[in-house]
C-alpha cells in the first residue's frame, strides 16, 4: 500500500495529466470504461518520442536487428502453440449474492464465524432449494445479520417466504472465500482466460473464434522464417515489433499501468544454441563479472546474451532520462519463471504506488520456436553453414558430448509438452543428428517492454514542484516536468514578448517556421510571459524562445538574437537566430 504522500504525488499526476492533454479516460463522456486510456495532445507526442527512440535504437542504429509490423489478429492457433489458450489465465470467483467478480487471490483475507446453510424452503407454495450458502460474520457480531444475507439469497432462487435450514457455524481464519464487502461466499475460484474473444467473418460460432493478440510477440516467432530469408540476417539477430496488445485484466489498475488495451515494444534476439556455440568456438563463454559484457562475441552463450540485453536496456532507460538508480533489477526465481524460461530479469521502476515491472527480459530457450514448429508441422530450424564445416573437425568425445546435451534439451522439451515417450525420444535423437549437420532451433532472449508504463515511469520521474516567493512575499508553486529532452513533447516553446507588436509577432512567426520542420514547437503570444513559461514547464518543454525588441535592433549589437531560457534552471542566454537550430539539436539530443 503506497504511504498518503505517494497516493498525493499520484493525484497530483493524474490531475496534470488531464488538465494538460497528456492523458483523458477513453469514452469519458460516456462515464468511462475500466482499463482503457486516451493519449491526448502532449501524451501522443511523448508516446511517439517513446516509441522512435526504442525502434532507432533497436533497429536502425543497429545490424543485427530488423523490424517487423505484423497484424492484432491472427490465427487462433498462435494462441494455442504459444499456451495462452490453456494457460493465460487468472482464477476468478464471484459472490453468490451480488455475482461481483473478485481475483481469488487478491480477496482481502477475513475471519470471524462462517454461518453456513444447507438450502431453505417457501413456507407458503413449499417451494424448495437445495443450493447451500454460508455467510461469514465478524466474531460477535449477532447472528441475526447473516440469516438476513442468506434470505436475500435464497429470494434470488425464487422462494418468497424464506425459510432457512440446516444452519452450523465454523470458525474461519485468514479465509479468502467470503465477499469482503457483504460476507457471502464466493464461488470455487475458476480460471479466466484473459484474452479478448472476437469472430472473423459474419458467423460468431466456434469455428470463427479468434483473440486480440495479448503480446506481440508471438508474431514474430510466427513470421520468423520469413524475416530470417528476407532479410538475410544470419545468427544472432533480432525482429523488433512496436504495437497494441490486448489484455482483459480482471482488476485494471493504478491509473495506466494495468490497462486492458496497452502497447509493448518487444525484441525477440535470436541465438544459436550453446551446444552449437560451443562446437564452433571451442567453448562458451558466461558472464564472470556484473555489468555490460560489451562487444558481442562469437563464443557468448545465452546467459551473456541475456546479461548484454539487460544491460543495454538499462542503457536506454538512462538515455531517456530514468537513471540507474530509479530501476530495480529483480532476478526471477525458479518458481517464480514462466515454463519456457531459463531466467527472467525484470526491470522494476519505483512507481508512486510502489516499485512495478517496466520490461522484462527473458532467456526462453527455444521454447517458442519448437512450438510453433509442432503446431504448425513447418520447420523453425536454420542452416548454419559453419556448424555444418565444423563439426567433423570435432573430436569424436566432443562430437557425443555436445550431441547427447543437444538431445537431452530437446528430449526435456518434448516430454514436457505431452509428447508420447516414444515419439519424443525418436524426434530429440533425430533433432541431435541434425545439429551434426548443421541445423538447430534459435533459442531466444527477449527484452519485453510496456510503452504506457514507460510513459507513467517518465511522468513520475518528470514531475516536481518548487516553492518560491516573489518579490510581495507571496508563496508560488512552479510545477514542472522535467523531461529529458529527447522524449519532451514540445521541443521549444516560441513567444513574441507582447502580442499587441505587429513587429515581435511576425518576427516570432518568422523563428517558429524556421524550426519547425525540425521540432515540434509551439507558438505561444497569450498571457504575460511567465505565464506562457509557467505553461511550457508544465508540458515538460525544455527550452523557451523569446523575440524581444533587442531581437529587433533596440541594442544593435543584438539584432537578430533571441533569449533562450531553460526549463529546468530558468536561466536564460541570447543566441543568434542564424545560431538557433544549431544549438537546440545539439541540446536536444
Ligand atoms: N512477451 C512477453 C509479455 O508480453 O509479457
Amino acid at each position: 500500500m503506497a504511504d498518503p504522500k505517494e497516493n498525493v504525488l499520484m493525484e497530483k499526476l493524474v490531475s496534470l495529466c488531464k488538465r494538460r492533454g497528456f492523458i483523458f479516460q477513453s469514452s469519458e463522456i460516456y462515464g468511462g470504461i475500466n482499463g482503457f486510456w486516451d493519449y491526448g495532445p502532449l501524451g501522443a507526442e511523448l508516446k511517439r518520442n517513446v516509441k522512435e527512440l526504442w525502434w532507432n535504437r533497436m533497429t536502425r542504429m543497429r545490424d543485427d536487428v530488423v523490424g517487423l509490423e505484423a497484424t492484432i489478429i491472427m490465427h487462433p492457433q498462435i494462441w494455442r502453440a504459444s499456451g495462452h489458450v490453456d494457460t493465460f489465465s487468472d482464477p476468478m470467483c464471484d459472490c453468490l449474492l451480488t455475482r461481483k467478480r473478485f481475483r481469488a487471490d487478491q480477496v482481502d483475507v477475513q475471519s470471524g464465524i462462517a454461518y453456513h446453510f444447507t438450502g431453505a424452503r417457501d413456507s407458503v407454495s413449499g417451494k424448495v432449494s437445495q443450493d447451500p450458502f454460508a455467510v461469514l460474520l465478524p466474531a460477535g457480531k449477532p447472528p441475526e445479520s447473516a440469516r438476513k444475507t442468506a434470505v436475500a439469497f435464497y429470494q434470488l432462487r425464487g422462494l418468497q417466504n424464506v425459510e432457512l435450514s440446516g444452519e452450523t457455524t465454523e470458525k474461519v481464519e485468514n479465509s479468502q472465500r467470503f465477499n469482503p464487502e457483504n460476507g457471502a461466499l464466493l464461488t470455487e475460484p475458476r480460471p479466466f482466460n484473459l484474452m479478448f474473444k472476437t469472430y472473423v467473418g459474419p458467423v460468431a460460432d466456434e469455428e470463427n473464434v479468434a483473440f486480440l493478440r495479448p503480446e506481440t510477440a508471438q508474431a514474430i516467432f510466427a513470421q520468423f522464417k520469413n524475416v530470417h530469408e528476407t532479410s538475410r540476417q544470419k545468427l544472432p539477430f533480432g525482429i523488433a515489433q512496436v504495437g497494441k496488445a490486448f489484455r482483459n485484466e480482471v482488476t485494471p489498475r493504478n491509473y495506466t499501468f494495468r490497462s486492458r488495451e496497452f502497447e509493448q515494444m518487444e525484441l525477440e534476439f535470436f541465438i544459436k544454441p550453446d551446444e552449437a556455440v560451443e562446437a564452433l568456438c571451442g567453448q562458451v563463454a558466461t558472464p564472470s563479472t556484473p555489468g555490460h559484457p560489451g562487444t558481442p562475441q562469437p563464443d557468448w552463450g545465452w546467459q551473456m546474451w541475456h546479461q548484454y540485453w539487460v544491460e543495454e536496456r538499462i542503457r536506454f532507460y538512462e538515455s531517456i532520462g530514468l537513471p540507474r538508480t530509479t530501476l530495480e533489477e529483480y532476478w526471477q526465481k525458479p518458481d517464480e519463471l514462466a515454463h519456457y524460461a531459463r531466467a527472467t530479469v525484470d526491470l522494476l521502476f519505483k512507481f508512486p504506488f510502489g516499485t512495478q515491472e517496466l520490461e522484462g527480459i527473458a532467456a526462453r530457450s527455444d521454447f517458442d520456436l519448437s512450438q510453433h514448429q509442432r503446431f504448425s508441422g513447418k520447420s523453425m530450424t536454420v542452416f548454419d553453414e559453419e556448424l555444418k564445416a565444423a563439426w567433423p573437425k570435432l573430436d569424436p568425445t566432443r562430437q557425443s558430448d555436445l550431441s547427447e546435451r543437444y538431445r537431452l534439451a530437446r528430449l526435456k522439451y518434448l516430454s514436457k509438452t505431452g509428447e508420447p515417450a516414444e515419439k519424443a525420444e525418436k524426434q530429440a535423437a533425430e533433432d541431435a543428428a541434425n545439429l551434426g549437420k548443421g541445423y538447430y532451433v534459435p533459442h531466444v532472449i527477449e527484452p519485453s517492454a510496456g510503452v504506457d508504463r514507460l510513459i507513467l515511469a517518465l511522468l513520475a520521474h518528470a514531475f516536481h514542484e518548487e516553492e518560491s516567493t516573489d518579490e510581495k512575499g507571496r508563496k508560488e508553486t512552479r510545477t514542472l516536468l522535467s523531461f529529458h529532452p529527447s522524449v519532451a513533447p514540445v521541443k521549444v516553446g516560441v513567444f513574441p514578448l507582447l502580442k499587441n507588436k505587429p513587429e515581435l509577432v511576425a518576427k516570432a512567426r518568422e523563428v517558429r517556421e524556421s524550426l519547425r520542420s525540425h521540432f515540434n514547437v509551439f507558438y505561444d503570444e497569450a498571457g504575460s510571459i511567465g505565464r506562457r513559461y509557467a505553461r511550457q514547464d508544465e508540458a515538460g518543454t525544455p527550452f523557451g524562445v523569446t523575440i524581444d525588441f533587442d531581437t529587433l535592433g533596440e541594442r544593435p549589437e543584438w539584432k537578430d538574437t533571441v533569449t533562450i531560457r531553460q526549463r529546468d534552471s530558468g536561466a536564460q542566454e541570447r543566441v543568434a537566430i542564424a545560431e538557433l537550430r544549431t544549438w537546440l539539436e545539439t541540446r536536444l539530443r
